[in-house]
């Protein structure tokens, strides 16, 4: 069923959405009244966010860069967010027309965008699906036909797994994703901290609880864990603009304002 402005039925308006927020931050079009209140809100608080999520976009960008000179060309993007410019398909297709991409997002606004955005485009869809329930992830990635699971992959998790609170056991869903590549795979990752931050980024934590996830800010030790026993790359997990900047005067004076980290692994055969 579709709402008279060509939304799917099942979207909530009263609530804001995360994506939504996220949307109005980059500058895309994808947003409502009610999101945009609450990310002026959080903006006011926090004048740096704008620029901390567009750094996270770019630093989803040079890890993708990173996969594709590695030779990955399948990529499983989980909590992808709407699409606004520079999506993973825009960046993986450009250097690769053969790259294949599955986007995943739990928000029926940022699936639906995604769907109309990619109409046509028939090596990259886009899944409704939740994190939490990463089995199901993998079967419809392989319903999908655009994953092979049996060659190497790049799984992105960029700004996403923070929306899963230590309840809902992000160890573990992390293993099931890990467990699932063939060996040469990647997993870029990139998650909210609270190491180095000012009081008001902890502070626009609390404000995060209002829209349908809450954030759990996560140490640099917790956010490499999720890695598991794959190889992390050069430099690390890093403030994300330290990973691999294009330029050293890319670099902002104070990286850690940003407020996240970023890594990239990679899973090399266990030798014998
Ligand atoms: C901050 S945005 C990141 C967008 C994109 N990955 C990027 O880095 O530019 C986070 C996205 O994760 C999605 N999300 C939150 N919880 C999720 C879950 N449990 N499963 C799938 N997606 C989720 C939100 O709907 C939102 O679109």
């Amino acid at each position: 069923m579709q709402t008279p402005d060509g939304l799917p039925a099942e979207i909530d308006l009263s609530r804001p959405s995360a994506a939504r927020v996220y949307d109005y931050f980059l500058g895309g079009a994808h947003n409502f009244e009610i999101d945009r209140q609450l990310a002026e809100q959080i903006a006011a608080m926090t004048p740096n966010l704008a620029a901390t999520m567009r750094s996270g976009r770019e630093f989803l960008r040079r890890a993708v860069r990173a996969l594709l000179d590695a030779g990955i060309d399948q990529f499983l993007d989980i909590g992808s967010g709407i699409p606004t410019v520079g999506n993973v398909h825009e960046v993986a297709q450009a250097a690769n027309p053969e790259a294949r991409v599955v986007y995943v997002d739990i928000d029926p606004v940022a699936v639906a965008h995604s769907r109309e955005l990619l109409a046509g485009n028939d090596r990259a869809t886009a899944i409704h699906a939740d994190l939490r329930e990463p089995k199901l992830i993998l079967d419809q990635a392989r319903a999908s036909g655009l994953i092979d699971f049996d060659r190497p992959l790049g799984i992105l998790l960029a700004g996403v797994v923070h929306f899963i609170p230590d309840a809902d056991r992000p160890g573990d869903i992390l293993a099931t994703l890990r467990a699932a590549a063939a060996p040469g795979s990647y997993l870029v990752i990139s998650h909210s901290t609270f190491e180095d931050q000012p009081q008001e980024m902890l502070d626009a934590q609390k404000l995060s609880a209002r829209t349908a996830t809450e954030i759990t800010l996560r140490s640099r030790a917790e956010i490499s864990s999720f890695f598991g026993d794959w190889t992390i790359l050069e430099p690390g997990v890093v403030h994300m603009p330290l990973w691999r900047p294009d330029s050293p005067s890319d670099v902002d004076e104070h990286p850690e304002r940003f407020g996240a980290f970023g890594g990239v692994a990679r899973y090399d055969e266990p030798a014998g």
